[in-house]
């Protein structure tokens, strides 16, 4: 049978024992569940304490004084124990050797691909002339990407871009195109968009990748001449180059535009001489000339297909690989590098 006596006892015992099991203790959990351990709901200290219910009422004042007191002990070691750890952690801290004065360790910054400035520079230039972006699927039904464009499934054009078939009817787009009719499905003329964007052909050499990126152009309207066309694309070439390079335009077909041609700039390279100061340009094969894209006058059949009267309206377009822009201006020759990811090249540009 508990007397008062024996609780007391147990309870000074049970503080002799917290006090041993804190003193080596050195991080917060396990203070934390030492406490726990004793003054917790199913605690040793609680397990005393029910004792108490069953001695004189006489007496249970002196007792729960003694509890009180153990238990304030108990919180008091506790709280000293865990400002100790943290007066330990800050002086450690402060006891490093911080040298302020050694020089700071640089991030490299990041930057845009030289594509993708490529790209927005382009856009830039021809929003500048009206022109606003349009955007279509790379995974492109046969028919925008070849049937609107007056390219019929047994048409030999389709022999210079053959592509990726995903189904009979689905292709990877071989060029920017397809976006010149969905953009005339979707809106009314005056129309005046670049598209830019990836395409697919299953070309692989050094100049030629299976996957490249080109930049459309379409505009529609009333009166709209092929010396509208050579102004824009001469425009661009200036603003892009930054030098007063000539554009010439060479008869070619593409069944979607008629007349069509293939556009030309003087060599940035040569300046369109054809000769470098160490010997003959290779960029241009001594031409001076070097290739930048096709265009032409929007053919009518293109226009039945999309339903814009040809009788009232005319419109031209062109398209220009960018990988080949930003090769003649920054003088990358493989087309691979853009690809390849290698810091060596990005950090060039
Ligand atoms: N889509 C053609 C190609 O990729 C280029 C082109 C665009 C030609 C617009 C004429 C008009 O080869």
């Amino acid at each position: 049978m508990s007397t008062a006596a024996s609780i007391i006892a147990e309870l000074e015992r049970l503080s002799g024992e917290f006090a041993a099991l804190i003193a080596p203790l050195a991080d917060e959990q396990a203070i934390r569940a030492a406490q726990a351990q004793f003054l917790g709901k199913k605690g040793q200290v609680s397990t005393v304490m029910k004792e108490l219910g069953r001695l004189p009422p006489a007496e249970r004042p002196v007792v729960g004084e003694a509890v009180n007191r153990i238990k304030g002990a108990i919180e008091h070691t506790v709280a000293a124990k865990l400002a100790d750890l943290v007066a330990r952690a800050r002086a450690a801290d402060l006891a490093r050797v911080v040298d302020v004065t050694l020089p700071g360790r640089p991030h490299g910054g990041g930057h845009l691909h030289l594509l993708t400035q490529v790209r927005l520079e382009a856009i830039d230039i021809f929003a500048e002339l009206g022109f606003a972006v349009a955007e279509g699927p790379q995974v492109e039904t046969d028919w925008h990407t070849f049937e609107a464009l007056a390219i019929p499934k047994d048409h030999p054009a389709r022999d210079m871009q053959d592509t990726f078939y995903v189904t009979d009817d689905v292709v990877l787009r071989t060029h920017t195109s397809p976006v010149q009719i969905r953009t005339m499905q979707a809106q009314r003329p005056p129309i005046r968009i670049v598209a830019p964007g990836v395409v697919y052909r299953r070309d692989d050499d050094p100049t030629h990748s299976p996957m490249f990126t080109q930049i459309e152009g379409l505009a529609v309207d009333v009166d709209l001449k092929f010396s509208d066309l050579k102004g824009v694309l001469l425009h661009f070439v200036r603003r892009f180059f930054r030098r007063d390079l000539d554009v010439r335009f060479r008869p070619s077909y593409f069944p979607f535009v008629e007349p069509g041609a293939e556009v030309d700039m003087q060599c940035s390279f040569c300046g369109g001489s054809g000769a470098l100061p160490t010997g003959p340009c290779r960029v241009c094969k001594t031409t001076g000339w070097v290739e930048i894209g096709g265009s032409g006058m929007v053919d009518p059949d293109v226009f039945a297909h999309v339903g814009v009267d040809s009788e009232r309206y005319t419109g031209f377009a062109f398209g220009m690989g960018l990988e080949r822009m930003a090769m003649l201006r920054h003088g990358v020759n493989d087309i691979k590098f853009y690809y390849e990811g290698d810091l060596r090249f990005l950090q060039m540009f």
